[in-house]
C-alpha cells in the first residue's frame, strides 16, 4: 500500500519544510519531492502535516468505569485530536497493578485498531500506596511506566523500592504529587478567590512538597523519574534547580496550566474543577517560561472524562478532571503558536519528541524511516470548542466557547487513515 501526500507544510524537528511524504507499508519512506505511482494521492497544499501527538497522560477509563469513558471512545476522541499513541493511567477497576489487566488493555486497544495504546502500570497493589504492584509482570506485559496517578505514594519507603525496581526493568515513574494531608480534601487552588467562593483549597506546597520529595529520591539513587501535570511557579522552579543539578527529572504540564487561571472557579462551573487545580498568573506565567525554557520536557492532557451526574453536583463533590484529548492541539496551537511563545516545531517537540523521548516510545517526529503517524491539519481553520460533539464520552471541559485556530482532518497511524474530518 503506498500514499502519497503532495505539497504539504511538512514540521520536520526543527523547520517546516514544503515537500511530498511517501508512505509505504505504514513506514514514511521518502520525504522530498516526490512523482511516482501510489494507491492514493492526496492533495495537501495550505495543509500542515505534524508528527501524531503522543499524548502520555490519558485515562481511558476501561476497564470498570466504561459510563465516563471505554477504550472504543477513548481512543476515537484521541485519533480526533491528532493523538495517534497514548500512554493510559492504571486508576480502573479493577486498577491496573497486574499483567492481566495490562493484557487486557493492550489486547483491547488492537481489536479497536485506532491509536496505538501503551498502559502504565500502578505502582503499588490497587494504588493503595502499601505494597509494591507486579512490576515486572506488568513490564514483560507490555507496560511503559509506572504510577499510582489521582494519588502521591506518600510512603517514601515504597516510594525508594518502586523506583529501584522499575529501573530494573528500564521502566520510570511517573509521579502525582500531592501531600494527601496537606491537601485535606481542597477542591480548588488556595489563594483570594478559594476565600472569596468560600471554597477549601490546596497550597502550593502540596504539590511542591511531593515535587521535592521524588526529586531528592531520585538524586540519591541517581535514577530517573517523571513529574506529572506541573502546576506551580514554585514547581516549576524546583524542577529547573535539580535539572540545573544533573538530576535525571523530566516534566510535563496541561494545556489548562498555561491558558487558565483560578478566575475562572468564580462561576462555581464544576468543569473547571482538576487536580492539581488550576492557580494564578504567576503559575500560568512561569508554567509557559517551564516549557520555554525545556524545564517542562512534555505537554499532556491528563483527558480525564467524567459522566455528567460526575459533574453535575455541588462544587465541593464534583469530580476531578478535564476531558481534554480532542482540544490539545487547537488549544496548545492557539495559545503557544498563534501567540508567537513558539514555532510549530518547538510545539511539537513538546507533543510528540519529547513525550516518544521520555518514554523510550517508538515514533514522534517525521522522518524517513520512522511510522506514519501523522496529522493533516488545518491550521487556517478557525471553529468554537463545542463539548456536545466531542467523540469522548466526557463532555466536561472549561474550554467549551472558546475560539481556536488548528482543525485536525486526518490522523494517520502506521499509514493507515484513521480518522477523516471529511466523514464526520
Ligand atoms: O483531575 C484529575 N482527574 N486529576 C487526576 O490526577 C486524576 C484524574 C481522574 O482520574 O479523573
Amino acid at each position: 500500500m503506498k500514499i502519497l501526500i503532495k505539497n504539504a507544510d511538512a514540521v520536520l524537528l526543527d523547520e517546516v519544510k514544503r515537500c511530498d511524504i511517501l508512505i509505504e507499508d505504514g513506514v514514511i519512506s521518502r520525504i522530498g519531492s516526490i512523482s511516482c505511482p501510489a494507491d492514493r494521492v492526496i492533495e495537501a497544499s495550505g495543509k500542515t502535516v505534524i508528527p501524531g501527538i503522543i499524548d502520555m497522560h490519558v485515562h481511558l477509563r476501561e476497564p470498570g468505569y466504561e459510563g465516563k469513558e471505554d477504550i472504543s471512545s477513548g481512543c476515537r476522541a484521541a485519533v480526533a485530536g491528532g493523538v495517534t499513541q497514548l500512554c493510559c493511567m492504571p486508576n480502573t477497576d479493577p486498577v491496573c497493578d497486574n499483567a492481566v489487566v495490562v493484557n487486557y488493555i493492550v489486547n483491547r486497544a488492537k481489536e479497536e485498531g485506532l491509536c496505538k495504546v501503551r498502559p502504565i502500570g500502578a505502582i503499588t497493589r490497587g494504588q493503595k500506596g502499601e505494597s509494591l504492584a507486579d512490576i515486572g509482570k506488568m513490564a514483560d506485559a507490555g507496560a511503559v511506566a509506572l504510577s499510582d496517578d489521582g494519588r502521591s505514594v506518600m510512603n517514601s519507603n515504597i516510594m525508594r523500592l518502586a523506583m529501584e525496581y522499575a529501573s530494573d526493568f528500564g521502566l520510570k515513574c511517573l509521579c502525582h504529587c500531592e501531600d494527601s494531608a496537606l491537601a485535606d480534601g481542597g477542591v480548588v487552588n488556595e489563594g483570594y478567590n478559594s476565600t472569596v467562593c468560600g471554597l477549601k483549597g490546596q497550597l502550593r506546597a502540596v504539590e511542591d512538597i511531593m515535587i521535592s520529595r521524588d526529586i531528592c529520591l531520585a538524586q540519591s539513587l541517581d535514577l530517573p523519574v517523571h513529574i506529572c501535570h506541573v502546576s506551580t511557579y514554585s514547581g516549576v522552579q524546583i524542577i529547573r534547580a535539580a535539572k540545573a543539578n544533573g538530576v535525571k527529572v523530566t516534566a510535563e504540564t496541561c494545556p489548562q496550566y498555561f491558558i487558565l487561571t483560578d478566575d475562572i472557579i468564580t462561576d462555581f462551573d464544576t468543569a473547571t474543577k482538576v487536580n492539581p487545580p488550576v492557580r494564578e498568573e504567576r503559575d500560568r506565567l512561569a508554567v509557559i517560561e517551564g516549557l520555554k525554557d525545556g524545564t517542562l520536557d512534555c505537554i499532556v492532557t491528563d483527558h480525564a472524562p467524567h459522566a455528567q451526574k460526575d459533574k453535575q453536583v455541588e462544587y465541593n463533590l464534583a469530580a476531578f478532571g478535564i476531558s481534554g484529548i480532542e482540544t490539545s492541539f487547537a488549544l496548545s496551537y492557539t495559545y503557544l503558536v498563534k501567540s508567537g511563545v513558539f514555532t510549530l516545531p518547538q510545539l511539537m517537540r513538546r507533543m510528540s519528541y519529547n513525550p516518544a523521548r521520555t518514554l523510550g516510545l517508538e515514533g514522534g517526529q517525521i522522518a524517513e524511516g520512522l511510522p506514519a503517524d501523522l496529522a493533516i491539519v488545518d491550521l487556517g481553520a478557525e471553529y468554537v470548542i463545542d463539548s456536545s460533539k466531542f467523540l469522548s464520552k466526557g463532555k466536561n471541559t472549561p474550554f467549551n466557547g472558546y475560539k481556536v485556530s488548528g482543525r485536525v482532518l486526518k490522523t494517520f497511524v502506521d499509514g493507515e487513515i484513521k480518522f477523516d474530518a471529511e466523514e464526520l
